[in-house]
C-alpha cells in the first residue's frame, strides 16, 4: 500500500504538532523516522492509524483519503496495518499465543487457519518455546518479539514501529531491527520505525526522514534516487 501526506499540519489545541508535512512511501519501503523528543514522530504514526485526524492536509493510504473515505475504505485499511510500540501493549492475563489469536479474532481471521498462522509467526520471531507462557514471564526482547508476532499475523502490508527498542538492550535491539529488516525483504511489508537509536540507523542504509519541531528537515529519500539514476546513466554510458 502506498501512503501519501501532502501539506499535512496537525494542532493540537494551540500546539502545532506537524506542519506541511509532504512525503510518499512506496510499498515495500523500510523507512526511519527520526528527530528529537517532541519532535512530532508518533503524532505522524498515529494520523497514517487515523487514531487521530488531520487539521488541514491529505493523508492517502493505498489511494483512500483517511479524512474522507468510508467507514469500510478505513477499516479495510487499518486491518493491513500491523503496530508494534516501545511498551509492547500485550494483554497481560493472556498467554502470547492467545493474545496473537485474539488480535487474529479482531481482524476476522479466518478460524480454521488460526493455528497454523500463530505456529507461523511465533516461528518467525524464534519464541517456539514461550508460546504458552504470560507477558509477565518473558524477558523485555522477548515481549517485543511476542508483539512482532501478533503484528505479522494479521499480514500486514505496512508495519508502524513507535521507538520498538525503546526499552531494549543493544543487542536484543539489533536483532528486533534484524527481524524488521527480513520481513521487510520476506514478507515485502512496508516498514515505517521511529527511533532515537542513532547507531542502528547509520549503520543501515535505509530512508531516513528526520523531523523536527514538527517539521521535516531532512528526508535522505531524494538523494538516494538520484544516486541510483546516476548509476543507472553511468551504466548506460558505459
Ligand atoms: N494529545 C495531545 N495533546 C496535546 N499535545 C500533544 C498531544 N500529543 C502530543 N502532543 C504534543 O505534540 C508534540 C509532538 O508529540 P509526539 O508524541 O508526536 O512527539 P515524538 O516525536 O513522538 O516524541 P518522543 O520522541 O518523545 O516520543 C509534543 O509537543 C507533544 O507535547
Ligand atoms: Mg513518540
Amino acid at each position: 500500500m502506498k501512503l501519501v501526506f501532502n501539506n499535512v499540519d496537525k494542532n493540537y489545541g494551540v500546539i502545532s504538532a506537524l506542519k506541511n508535512i509532504n512525503f510518499t512511501v512506496e510499498p515495500g519501503e523500510f523507512v526511519f523516522i527520526v528527530g528529537p523528543s517532541g519532535a512530532g514522530k508518533s503524532t505522524l504514526l498515529k494520523l497514517i492509524l487515523n487514531q487521530i485526524k488531520p487539521s488541514n492536509g491529505e493523508i492517502m493510504v493505498d489511494n483512500i483519503n483517511l479524512t474522507l473515505g468510508t467507514k469500510q475504505e478505513i477499516d479495510n485499511i487499518r486491518r493491513k496495518i500491523g503496530v508494534i510500540f516501545q511498551d509492547y501493549q500485550l494483554i497481560m492475563d493472556k498467554s502470547i499465543e492467545e493474545n496473537i489469536a485474539l488480535s487474529l479474532d479482531i481482524v476476522s481471521f479466518p478460524k480454521e487457519k488460526i493455528s497454523a498462522k500463530i505456529d507461523e509467526v511465533i516461528n518467525q520471531v524464534n519464541l517456539n518455546n514461550r508460546r504458552f507462557l504470560f507477558p509477565s514471564q518473558l524477558s523485555g526482547g522477548e515481549l517485543q518479539r511476542a508483539a512482532l508476532a501478533r503484528a505479522l499475523a494479521i499480514e500486514p502490508e505496512i508495519i508502524l514501529a513507535d521507538e520498538p527498542t525503546g526499552n531494549l538492550d543493544n543487542e536484543n535491539s539489533w536483532n528486533l531491527v534484524k527481524l524488521l529488516s527480513n520481513i521487510n525483504k520476506n514478507n515485502h511489508a512496508t516498514i515505517i520505525m521511529t527511533t532515537h537509536n542513532q547507531e542502528i540507523v547509520n549503520s543501515l542504509d535505509k530512508r531516513q526522514i528526520e523531523i523536527k519541531d514538527g517539521e521535516i528537515t531532512h528526508d535522505s529519500n531524494s538523494h538516494q534516487k538520484k544516486a541510483k539514476k546516476d548509476i543507472h546513466s553511468k551504466k548506460h554510458e558505459q
